[in-house]
């Protein structure tokens, strides 16, 4: 909307129906004003308080924008740096202000040393989103080591204690959703893996008495893949602050004279109701995160071989595969890991990029050409991060692997970590891949990252502990240039499932694999958490047999699961029957009609799995003119059979046609979105698609 400067260095950052106000007071110091709703932009003011005791200094109780340490200013920092003659505090004035659009840059500088600190502010013009970053410059000749660096902090209005919604996930129960009420001292949300990883996630939701539909609710989300930190407390003085940013945990930066740095980006917002959460950040990734070449393109319904054949890849299972995903209607066929050097397991071959004659005997060309006959585009998998001991490259290349020589180093899934940091290394894995991608059709790339970072020596680095920050910044630099090169090529980012599905993944790789847990009851919850910040059209969901479960759901139930993100196909269909196979076929088919509106919809979570017992979300268009619900319960208790259904996000005034529990209906988006339809929820695995269409 508009960024309103107003007199006495306030700022007022306007955005579709809130205000976010900044301002620097007489003595340089960044304050924040205010987070919610808009006010008259005359009555923001900055009040200037004394300190309440000797204990209790006024810096203390200061709302602040972004707080170096130093002074008396006690609580947790954003930033904490030493200067060259081992001063260890920042003391900050004003410099001035740039205003570029819907872009507010205010300028600090420390009063004596040549840094200067940057604080970016990007208003969202059709959303409440604010994008905030900080820039950091080394003005001087000397170097400026940061101990703490993180993006940005926020001030919660409520003195009341808020509830913060992250997740406590692991490897195949990505996203599961932790409500954690703060009333005193600190909460942290962190990863220190190297990776954003699978259990805490890097953002604050932080609420009250909200639920889908209402209720205040202040977020804030990181774009940053590697070690992060999301730090909230609630101090004497009742006021709720949270930093988020790169982790300080074996951290260090240094800058050179005469660089500079750009901390990730965080993405902010202030809404009612998690509903609103979602939709904003669904449309802000779609518009402003994801990369450019994907981002408006509806996504191919995929074939990925890894649960039907794992390891055990060659040219005819694969072949066999692919004729059969052809016929069902699969777009794009990706072969998983197995394919290439000496790949039978998960002990060798990591690292050396290039086919398996054992496998391909006449190379990849014989499948790929036979899948592009087919009709589809092909994909391939590659885990460029990591090295088997027992691979060629390893015994080339011992020191390219993170180490210590006085230490073992860790072997988790038999594979060690490459040191990202070497430019040796990286150009070695940008090298491989171009070839791949130069020398075949490839048009699909799922690069994995099967394990986090240990014994993280890097005796390269003049600064080792800035490992963390370049490992991410490699995996990102790489993909970019591979995409630069090979625009047509889609990137999917997988970490033993959902371990690097962040907004920091999401700026580079086109879409992420959610969990390697595929059984659909279980990803009715998983799914529900990956909803709530991140974009749906990134959400990779496959219908697949789940080996290791006794006897899975039925295909309606898992296809209608998987058809609530970006459908992939993942069983043996080597064994289905034709029966199964026209039930793909169908499903597929029908996915490929109500696909715009799952990839680029709105999303209203109707009933929860696990408060409702039944899983109800439903995605509208943006005219309002098309939905479709997707109704799903493995079970229900105490003989539940009629359930009311209520819509949500048609247009009241439209009226609409549909067909439910095999009667036929048609009724405003009033009478749809207030009295509903009652549905007879019963048996094992009910489930039903519901398309709406306007009159
Ligand atoms: C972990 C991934 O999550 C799976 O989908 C599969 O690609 C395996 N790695 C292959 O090793």
């Amino acid at each position: 909307m508009a960024i309103h400067l107003c007199e006495n260095n306030i700022f007022v950052l306007e955005t579709k129906n809130t205000h976010y106000v900044i301002g620097v007071d007489r003595y340089g110091h960044n304050r924040h004003l205010h987070w919610g709703k808009k006010c008259d932009i005359n009555d923001y003011f900055i009040e200037y308080i004394g300190d309440e005791n000797s204990n209790h200094t006024m810096l203390d109780d200061y709302h602040q924008e972004y707080t170096p340490f130093g002074g008396t200013m006690y609580r947790d920092c954003t930033v904490k740096a030493e200067f060259s003659d081992k001063c260890r505090e920042i003391s900050l004035k004003y410099d001035g202000y740039m205003l570029d659009g819907n872009t507010l840059s205010l300028t600090f500088s420390d009063k004596v040393y040549p840094l200067e600190i940057i604080l970016n502010y990007k208003a969202g013009d059709d959303d409440d989103i604010i994008t905030r970053w900080t820039t950091l410059k080394n003005n001087g000749s000397d170097k400026i080591r940061f101990e703490k660096l993180f993006s940005a902090e926020y001030n919660l209005p409520s003195k009341k204690p808020y509830t913060f919604k992250n997740t406590n996930g692991a490897w195949g129960g990505e996203f599961l959703e932790t409500n954690s009420v703060l009333e005193g001292g600190s909460m942290v949300f962190e990863s220190r893996r190297g990776t954003s990883g699978h259990n805490q996630s890097p953002y604050f939701i932080a609420y009250q008495n909200a639920d889908e539909k209402s209720g205040d609710v202040y977020f804030a989300t990181l774009a940053y893949s590697g070690s992060f930190k999301v730090s909230a407390s609630r101090d004497l003085f009742r006021t709720t602050r949270v930093i988020l940013g790169m982790n300080d945990f074996d951290f260090a930066f240094e800058l050179l004279g005469g660089e500079s740095f750009e901390t990730p980006e965080v993405y902010s917002g202030y809404v009612q109701g998690f509903g609103e959460m979602s939709r904003q950040m669904n449309k802000f990734a779609i518009k402003n995160i994801l990369p450019k070449s994907f981002n408006k393109k509806t996504l191919p319904v995929l074939y990925n071989s890894w649960e039907a054949t794992e390891f055990n890849v060659n040219v005819q299972n694969q072949i066999g595969l692919a004729e059969r995903a052809a016929e069902m209607g699969v777009e794009l066929f990706v072969m998983d890991d197995g394919w290439f050097g000496k790949r039978n397991n998960d002990r060798a071959g990591l690292g050396d990029w290039f086919v398996n004659r054992e496998k391909f005997p006449n190379g990849l060309d014989e499948l790929i050409n036979r899948v592009n006959e087919l009709g589809m585009d092909f994909g391939i998998w590659v885990e460029p991060e990591m090295v088997n001991a027992d691979s060629d490259l390893f015994r080339a290349h011992p020191d390219w692997a993170y180490h210590y020589d006085t230490r073992t180093a860790s072997e988790l899934r038999h594979q060690l970590v490459l040191n990202m940091t070497r430019k040796d290394v990286q150009e070695y894995i940008f090298g491989v891949l171009d070839d791949l991608l130069s020398n075949h059709n490839i048009k699909y790339v799922k690069w994995d990252m099967n394990r986090p970072l240990s014994e993280t020596g890097a005796e390269n680095l003049p600064c080792p502990q800035m490992l963390w920050y370049l490992h991410t910044k490699a995996v990102y630099d790489i993909v970019d240039k591979l995409k630069a090169k090979h625009p047509e090529t889609a990137f999917e980012s997988c970490s033993s499932g959902g371990g690097r599905s962040d907004l920091g993944a999401l700026t580079h790789f086109d879409q992420a694999w959610t969990s390697d847990n595929t059984d659909a009851v279980d990803r009715m919850v998983i799914q529900k958490g990956y909803s709530l910040i991140r974009p749906i059209k990134t959400m990779r969901a496959w219908v697949t047999d789940i080996a290791w479960i006794i006897k899975p759901a039925t295909l309606d139930f898992r296809f209608n699961i998987a058809m609530q993100g970006s459908l992939g196909i993942g069983g043996n269909l080597l064994k289905y029957s034709d029966e199964d196979l026209e039930t793909c076929k169908k499903y597929i088919s029908l996915y490929k009609e109500i696909r715009d509106l799952v990839q680029f919809g709105d999303l209203y979570r109707i009933m929860d799995i696990d408060k409702d017992e039944i899983s109800v979300n439903q995605y509208v268009n943006g005219e309002k003119t098309e939905s479709v619900v997707f109704i799903a319960a493995n079970g229900t208790r105490f003989y539940k059979k009629k359930v009311p259904l209520i819509f949500d996000g048609l247009d009241e005034n439209r009226r609409y046609t549909l067909t439910i529990g095999g009667k036929q209906y048609e009724k405003s988006g009033a009478y749809l979105m207030n009295v509903g339809i009652d549905i007879m929820v019963r048996g094992a695995y009910y489930n039903e698609i519901v398309r709406i269409h306007s009159v």
